[in-house]
C-alpha cells in the first residue's frame, strides 16, 4: 500500500512513499501499480513549463547552463557530465531549489565500460558470447552508477555492412541475428533484473534505425531501406532490446526513406509503440531536433520540435529546440497537452524506478572502491582473450615461444593506452591500458629481449571531433623527415630482432563517429613498414588494432600469423599476450565479413542468390578487376587446435508450419590442445514468396572442448528461426518450403541436412 505524505504546500499532496523505495530494499520490481500513481500524482502538479523542462536533456558543455536550465523550470537530464561532485551540485539545486523537487537522471556514453575499459562492442560480438557480453556491461554499470550516473547511451544495435562506415566499431556487426543476441544480453547486462535496480543503469538502445545503411558508408548520410530489409535486417536486435525490457530508445540522426529518424512516425509510433508495445521513452540523438531544420525537414525550431513529439520523441537532447518552443505550441493549440504528458509519464516513471525520489545523490566517498574492483580488470581481460580472431595461422607460426631470445614490437598503435582502448571510452577518464608492448614484456619476463620502434605516425587527414574533449589524441603532425627516420629505426628494430611482432591498425577515433573512410587499407606508411620488415625473411606476426575491417589483403599471402586483436580495453595488452604465446587458445569469430578492399562494400554473407549463383557453372566475379569473395568469411576465426563435425541430424525431418524441429551435431577437438569452438547453424529457405538470403545465422553456441572430446550440440528451427517479413505478401509469414542447413565453424560450413517445413 502506498502511503502519501504531505511534504510541502507548494508542492501538494506528493508522496513521500516510505513504503515504496523499492530499489534498496528488495529485488522486485515496482509495479505499474506502485508507480503510476506517483507519475499521476507529480503531473497534476506540473506547469506545462515544468512539463517541458522534463523533456528537456541538457548538456554539461562549455555554452550550456545545467544548473539555470534546471533552476529555471526543472530538466529531465543531464548529459556529458562525469563527475560526482558536479552531479551532486547539481542534483541538489534540482531536489532544493525547484518547485516540484523533481530529480534529474544523468546520462552518458559509457559503451564499453566506465573505468574498467572492455573490448570494442564489435570485439565483444566476436566473442559470440552473450553471457560475458551481460557481465561486462553488468560491471561497466555496477561501475557508473557507484559514480553517480543513472542512464547509458547504449547499447548501439545498428547493423553495419559496410566496412567503410566508422560507427561499425559500436555495435554487433552486420548479422540480425547475433545482433538481436548480443542486443538482449547488454540490456540485461546494464539494466539488472528490472530498469532502476541496484547497481545499474537505464539503458538507451539506439540510433533507430537503420543508422548503418547510410549510404556509401558515409556516417549521417540518408539511408534508404526497404521495409523487407528494415524488418527482417535492421530492426531485429532493436526488437530484442525492447523484448528485454530496455528503459529508453534514442532516435538516429540520419534520414530514413527520406523522414529524419528523430521525426519519423512509422519508427516510434508504428513500429516501436505499436507493435512493440515498448512504453518507455525516446530521446533524440545530441542536436537531433534542431537539426531537423538543418536536414530541411523544418522551418523553424517550432516546426521542428512540434514535429518530433507529435511523431513520438519525448525527449530533446541538448538543442533546447523543445524548452525555447513547445510551451507556445501547446499554449497556441498547435499541439495537445494530452502529448506532453504522455512524453513526460515514462520520464519520471523512469525517476521513481530508479528510486531517485528517495536517493537523489551519490555517496562521493564509495566511488573509488568499485572502480577498482580486481574483479572488473579480470573480467575485461577475459572478454578481451574471447574476443580476439586468428585470422591466419600458416605452419603453427603461433603461438610463440616464450624464450624466443629477442622479440621486436613494431607499430604505431603497440604502446598507445588511448588506441587499446578505443572510441568512447567515458568522458574525463584518462586513458589506463596495458597496451600489447607492456603486455608482451610482462609475458615474456627475462625469457626475452623485447625492443620496440612505433614506426611513423599514423594520422586522421581530417581531426576527429573527439579530439578536442581527449586530450591523448592530440599530437602534433609529424615531419616528412621524423617520419622517415621513425621508418628506418623501425626496420633496424626488426632487423636486430628474431621475431617481429607488427602491432597495425587504426587510432582510437579513426572508427567511431564522424571516422567513415573512402579506403580500408592500413593508414599512413603501415604497408609499406609492414612489407618492408617481411623482407627482412624474420618470423613476422601480425597483430591488428582496429575498429572496422581493414582491407590486410596482401598480409593475408605474405605473413604467416594474424590476429585480430580490435581495441580491446583496459586489459588488451595482456590479453593480446596469453594468447600470442598459447596461454590461451583464441576462439573468437568475425561478426562481420572482411571484404579484399573498400571497393567491395557493402560485403555481407546473407545476400540473396543471383541467377549465377556461387558455385553454379555459370557463375562468373562480379568484378573483372579481381573476386569479390571475402578475405574472410562472415563467422571466420582459427584455433590453434582443429574441429571437425559429425551426425548433423534433423530429427524431424518434416515439419507442419508452426512447429519446431531440433538439429543436433557433434563437435570433436580432433587437435592437441583444449580451444573453443563457436558452431554456428545457418539456413537457407529454397523457395518462398520472396527470395531469401543464400544463408542465414539462425543458431550458435561457443563450446569448450578438452583434446579428443566430443560434444552434442543441439539447436532449435521453429516459427522464430524460420519466420520473415515478406515484401510480396506485407506482412510477416512462416511458410512451407525446404529448407537447407548448414552446421560448422563459419559461414561456409559445408556439413548439411534438409529441412522440410509442410503446411
Ligand atoms: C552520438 C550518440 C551519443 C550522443 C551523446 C551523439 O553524437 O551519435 O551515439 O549517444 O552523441 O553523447
Amino acid at each position: 500500500m502506498l502511503r502519501m505524505t504531505k511534504v510541502s504546500a507548494a508542492a501538494g499532496v506528493w508522496l513521500l512513499a516510505g513504503t515504496v523505495a523499492w530499489a534498496r530494499q528488495t529485488a522486485t520490481p515496482p509495479t505499474d501499480l506502485q508507480v503510476e500513481p506517483r507519475v499521476t500524482a507529480l503531473l497534476g502538479q506540473m506547469t506545462l513549463a515544468e512539463k517541458v523542462g522534463q523533456l528537456t536533456q541538457v548538456g554539461a558543455f562549455p555554452g550550456m547552463d545545467p544548473a539555470g536550465t534546471i533552476r529555471k523550470a526543472g530538466a529531465g537530464s543531464v548529459l556529458w557530465l562525469n563527475d560526482p561532485k558536479q552531479f551532486n551540485a547539481l542534483q541538489r539545486v534540482a531536489v532544493e531549489e525547484t518547485r516540484l523537487k523533481i530529480p534529474v537522471l544523468f546520462a552518458l556514453d559509457v559503451v564499453h565500460g566506465y573505468r574498467t575499459i572492455f573490448p570494442v562492442p564489435l570485439a565483444m560480438a566476436a566473442s559470440w558470447d552473450p553471457a560475458g557480453y551481460e557481465k561486462a556491461q553488468a560491471m561497466a554499470a555496477r561501475e557508473a552508477r557507484a559514480a553517480g550516473l543513472h542512464w547509458t547511451f547504449a547499447p548501439m544495435l545498428d547493423i553495419a555492412r559496410d566496412a567503410r562506415w566508422g560507427r561499425i566499431v559500436e555495435g554487433a556487426g552486420e548479422d540480425p541475428y547475433l545482433g538481436a543476441a548480443m542486443a538482449a544480453a547488454q540490456v540485461r547486462g546494464f539494466q539488472g533484473p528490472y530498469p532502476g535496480s541496484p547497481g545499474h543503469l537505464i539503458a538507451c538502445a539506439k540510433h533507430f534505425a537503420a543508422y548503418g545503411a547510410a549510404d556509401g558508408g558515409r556516417d549521417y548520410d540518408p539511408a534508404y531501406v526497404p521495409e523487407g530489409l528494415l524488418r527482417n535486417v535492421y530492426l531485429p536486435p532493436f526488437q530484442a532490446a525492447a523484448k528485454a525490457g530496455v528503459g529508453t530508445f534514442m532516435s538516429a540522426y540520419m534520414d530514413l526513406n527520406d523522414v529524419p529518424a528523430t521525426a519519423n512516425r512509422f519508427l516510434l509510433r508504428d513500429v516501436l509503440r505499436g507493435e512493440w508495445g515498448f512504453k518507455g521513452f525516446v530521446v533524440s540523438d545530441a542536436f537531433g531536433v534542431a537539426n531537423l531544420i538543418a536536414q530541411g525537414f523544418a522551418a523553424d525550431g517550432k516546426e521542428a520540435a512540434r514535429r518530433a513529439v507529435e511523431a513520438g520523441l519525448d525527449m530533446d537532447m541538448a538543442s533546447n529546440t523543445f524548452g525555447q518552443n513547445l510551451v507556445a505550441e501547446v499554449e497556441s493549440g498547435r499541439l495537445p497537452v494530452a502529448r506532453i504528458d504522455e512524453a513526460v509519464r515514462p520520464i519520471l516513471a523512469a525517476k521513481v524506478r530508479m528510486g531517485l525520489f528517495e536517493n537523489p545523490f551519490v555517496d562521493e566517498s564509495k566511488v573509488a572502491a568499485v572502480l577498482e574492483a580486481p574483479a572488473h580488470r579480470e573480467e575485461a581481460r577475459r572478454a578481451a582473450r574471447r574476443s580476439m580472431v586468428l585470422l591466419r595461422n600458416q605452419g603453427q607460426a603461433l603461438p610463440l615461444r616464450k624464450d624466443v631470445g629477442s622479440i621486436a614490437v613494431i607499430g604505431p598503435v603497440a604502446d598507445s593506452k588511448a588506441d587499446t582502448e578505443g572510441p568512447w571510452i567515458a568522458f574525463g577518464q584518462p586513458p589506463a591500458a596495458v597496451t600489447i608492448l607492456e603486455g608482451i614484456r610482462a609475458k615474456v619476463g627475462a625469457g626475452a629481449k623485447v625492443t620496440h620502434a612505433s614506426g611513423p605516425q599514423i594520422r586522421r587527414d581530417v581531426p576527429s571531433m573527439f579530439e578536442e574533449f581527449v586530450p591523448a589524441l592530440k599530437q602534433p603532425p609529424q615531419t616528412p623527415e621524423a617520419a622517415e627516420t621513425a621508418f628506418q629505426q623501425a626496420v633496424a628494430t626488426a632487423r636486430d630482432a628474431e621475431v617481429v611482432v607488427m602491432v597495425l591498425g587504426e587510432t582510437a577515433y579513426m572508427s567511431g563517429e564522424g571516422a567513415s573512410r573512402s579506403s580500408l587499407d592500413l593508414p599512413g606508411r603501415q604497408q609499406e613498414l609492414l612489407e618492408a620488415v617481411v623482407a627482412l625473411g624474420k618470423k613476422v606476426v601480425l597483430v591488428l588494432v582496429a575498429g572496422r575491417p581493414l582491407g590486410i589483403t596482401w598480409a593475408a599471402e605474405h605473413v604467416p600469423a594474424i590476429l585480430e586483436a580490435w581495441q580491446p580495453g583496459s586489459e588488451g595488452g595482456h590479453a593480446v599476450a596469453d594468447v600470442l604465446f598459447g596461454d590461451v587458445n583464441p576462439g573468437g569469430k568475425l561478426p562481420v565479413t572482411f571484404p579484399k578492399k573498400a571497393g567491395h562494400a557493402p560485403l555481407y554473407y546473407a545476400r540473396t542468390l543471383t541467377h549465377q549463383p556461387e558455385g553454379s557453372p555459370r557463375y562468373r566475379p562480379r568484378y573483372w578487376d579481381g573476386s569479390e569473395a571475402p578475405l574472410y568469411p562472415f563467422g571466420h576465426g582459427l584455433s590453434y587446435t582443429t574441429f571437425t563435425y559429425s551426425n548433423l541430424e534433423v530429427a524431424e525431418p518434416k515439419v507442419a508450419v508452426g512447429k519446431t524441429a531440433t538439429v543436433t551435431v557433434d563437435v570433436k577437438n580432433s587437435g592437441a590442445v583444449a580451444g573453443d569452438e563457436v558452431v554456428q547453424l545457418y539456413v537457407h529457405q529454397r523457395t518462398g514468396s520472396d527470395s531469401r538470403p543464400r544463408r542465414e545465422l539462425e543458431g550458435f553456441e561457443r563450446v569448450s572442448l578438452a583434446p579428443g572430446e566430443t560434444k552434442t550440440v543441439a539447436f532449435k528451427l521453429g516459427p522464430d528461426e524460420l519466420r520473415y517479413w515478406s515484401t510480396a505478401q506485407g506482412r510477416s509469414v512462416q511458410e512451407p518450403a525446404g529448407f537447407d542447413v548448414w552446421v560448422g565453424g563459419d559461414s561456409t560450413a559445408s556439413t548439411h541436412a534438409e529441412l522440410e517445413v509442410t503446411r
